[in-house]
């Protein structure tokens, strides 16, 4: 492997609390260790058009509580095409760039692992989306900030659905997978919960609220994942209204909001531990893996690994849930 001295970090994909974090990390331990640091704006498009910006030490002062990414980002087609990887290997080798440091979630290794492949070029990648879906990490970065945005909203929803015995659907993002649903709905103590791991069945949803409301229960929550087989939040509603019209509902689709804010202290160090990792990996000479945490210890994964496997939801969590709210 060639020898390393310039290194670009970039945030791809939907972006998630603690990128600022992690970026920070990256940085600072990058000049830590003698590395010129730069940043690729807007994910691989950066790469590709050759928008690139020097980062010191004091670039990534303040950043650190900060939600967003202060290198933006984008879901780059263009770096999907032969071309487009090419072109930015092309910008790379033009600006003195040996090595990247990629974060974002499966579409971003996708495409770091082909032109890691392709180029030879030395690549990192960090765990960033709020979804928690990534195998090869306990927990991605932006996850604990999203659930804790969730439990926040739903407490708030749960008050006015109690004052006035209505059923509150609230969706969830999470694309395919249910983490956010399952955890905000155990934190939340929620009737129930649909995620697309586990088949919704309506009838035995109707069966419950009836049990529910036979046992006063006069108001309630269920927490639908984006990606729930039901067909999502307005979906469930108009079957309940169908068949079981004695609970008044009303939908709230949360969407982009569990994006945003302040990342929480576990995302913030989880972020910063990871970031510090990233850099160590690549000085010592590993490339095309994800930095991940793992029992509380940083665990390298393969991106053809990371990519090929999802991490599984605890399926048992479902029954416990069920449980808890009778
Ligand atoms: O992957 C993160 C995520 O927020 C998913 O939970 C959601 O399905 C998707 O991104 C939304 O993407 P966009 O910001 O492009 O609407």
């Amino acid at each position: 492997m060639k020898q390393i001295k310039k290194i670009a970090v970039l945030t791809s994909g939907g972006d998630s609390p603690g990128m600022n974090a992690a970026i920070r990390a990256v940085v600072r331990t990058g000049i830590n260790e003698g590395f010129e640091m730069v940043g690729s704006l807007r994910g691989y498009h950066g790469l590709i058009s050759g928008d690139i910006v020097p980062l010191h030490s004091r670039s990534v002062s303040n950043i650190i509580q900060r939600g967003g990414t202060i290198l933006k980002s984008a879901r780059c087609k263009a770096f999907y095409e032969k071309e487009g990887r090419e072109k930015a290997h092309y910008k790379m080798q033009a600006m003195g760039i040996d090595a990247l440091v990629v974060i974002g979630g499966d579409g971003t290794f996708t495409g770091a692992r082909l032109f890691g492949k392709e180029y030879g070029v030395p690549i990192v990648g960090l765990p960033g989306t709020i979804d928690n879906d990534l195998y090869g990490t306990d927990y991605t970065i932006g996850y604990d900030t999203a659930i804790n945005t969730v439990v926040e909203a739903v407490d708030k929803l749960r008050d006015t659905a109690s004052s006035h015995d209505r059923l509150f659907i609230i969706e969830v993002m999470g694309r395919d997978a249910g983490y956010i649903a399952l955890t905000s709905g155990i934190a939340t103590g929620a009737e129930m919960i649909l995620v697309p791991e586990s088949p919704t069945y309506i009838d035995e949803m109707v069966y419950v609220l009836e049990k529910d409301w036979k046992k006063n229960k006069t108001s309630g929550i269920i927490i639908v994942s984006e990606g729930d087989d039901s067909g999502g939040a307005l979906e469930v509603e108009k079957e309940i209204n169908n068949r079981f019209p004695e609970f008044e509902t009303r939908v709230s689709i949360l969407g982009h909001i569990q994006r945003g804010g302040s990342p929480t202290a576990m995302d913030r160090v989880l972020a910063s531990r990871l970031g510090n990792a990233a850099i160590m990996t690549l000085k010592d000479g590993v490339s095309g893996v994800m930095v991940g945490m793992v029992d509380n210890e940083i665990d390298l994964t393969s991106f053809e690994k990371s990519i090929k496997h999802h991490q599984q939801i605890n399926l048992d969590l479902l029954d416990i849930a069920r449980v808890l709210a009778i």
